[in-house]
């Protein structure tokens, strides 16, 4: 069975970016694939200094992951932190990944633009290299992600091949899984900028949480362009396909046929709207459920644990072994 693994942070609320890019894809791959789950709640820590926010903001992702529809007898979901393997192999593959290599990731670069002349963590640079130890802990063949993590996928491949030639074959080589359409969501008021918990508004984000309402004014307020061509092309009209882009997500029919039915952006962008409002109605009513029992979250999020811990812990062994660090 393919061994599958993926990860999201527990910071800002999640959107439709997150959903149609990863977490849909980690739902639908759940009965073939043995699939783990993981709340990175350190990585969060590189950008997140409030005491006391991220273990809430933990139990609110768990219920999302359950809510879009992770079945806990089948995927395991756990809290980074709850395994401390990840950290013990963060440090060995940051030993095995250069300067260099960190350098050049553009999501560093992105972020530590953003946060000038602010606090910039060592860990935010250090990043990957604590992502590759997420990965590889697990001996993941797949990584479900948007396009954005492929940069964080190609680096995990070239520390896993650089460990397994210095020290012996140890690690899986894992690829990342990107979805047909949704693999990239775009901002609805900058359609040129991916959709994103880091964006400086939120008017061109949807949240999963979002009101049907708030929903359908953020699809009609989408910034399309001076033209009334109704046409797939992300280069020239960045706007009207993100929005054929996330319809197509939604009803599973490719946009270029999408596009020769409208003739006009208002239609596209109420039926954009409509069809995400419809998709989310039931991950809603089943997010709210899930949030009136914590109890019960929290013994999920144990056995998760439990069972991530039981295959990091092999993992880690057989790392420290083959690098040949003296046994206690
Ligand atoms: P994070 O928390 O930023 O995002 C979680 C997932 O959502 C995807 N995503 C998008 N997909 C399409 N369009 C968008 N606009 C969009 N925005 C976000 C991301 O690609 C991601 O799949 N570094 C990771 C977390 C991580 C991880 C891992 C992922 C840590 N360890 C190991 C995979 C495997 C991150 O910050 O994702």
């Amino acid at each position: 069975m393919t061994r599958v693994l993926s990860c999201i942070q527990p910071t800002g609320d999640v959107h439709l970016g997150n959903y149609l890019g990863a977490l849909r894809n980690w739902v639908s791959g759940q009965h073939e694939a043995d699939v783990f789950h993981g709340i990175v709640d350190l990585h969060a820590l590189t950008v997140t200094d409030t005491p006391g926010t991220l273990g809430d903001a933990t139990v609110r992702m768990a219920a999302m992951l359950f809510a879009v529809g992770l079945d806990p007898d089948v995927a395991t979901v756990f809290v980074q932190s709850h395994v401390p393997e990840h950290t013990q192999l963060g440090w060995v593959m940051e030993c095995t990944v250069s300067f260099g290599e960190l350098s050049r990731m553009t999501q560093f670069k992105d972020k530590s633009a953003k946060r000038e002349g602010d606090f910039i963590s060592a860990g935010l640079f250090t990043y990957p290299a604590l992502q590759a130890a997420d990965i590889v802990l697990y001996d993941a063949e797949e990584v479900p992600v948007g396009e954005d993590q492929r940069q964080h996928i190609e680096i995990t491949r070239d520390i896993a091949i650089r460990f397994n030639s210095r020290f012996g074959d140890t690690f899986v080589v894992p690829k990342a899984v990107t979805p047909k359409a949704g693999a990239r969501v775009m901002d609805l008021q900058d359609p040129t900028s991916k959709m994103s918990k880091s964006a400086g508004s939120d008017t061109g984000l949807v949240y999963l949480l979002e009101e049907p309402a708030a929903i359908m004014k953020k699809f009609k307020r989408a910034v399309t362009d001076s033209e009334t061509e109704v046409r797939y092309d992300r280069a020239e009209k960045p706007g009207v396909s993100n929005l054929l882009d996330i319809l197509a997500a939604c009803s599973g029919e490719p946009a270029e046929v999408l596009a020769c039915r409208y003739t006009q952006y208002g239609p596209l962008k109420s039926d954009a709207g409509e069809a995400v409002v419809e998709m989310l109605r039931p991950i809603q009513a089943r997010y709210q459920e899930l949030m009136t029992d914590r109890a019960e979250l929290a013994r999920l999020l144990h056995v998760g644990a439990e069972r991530a811990g039981a295959v990091a812990r092999a993992t880690l062994a057989r790392a420290y072994e083959h690098i040949g660090l003296l046994p206690r």
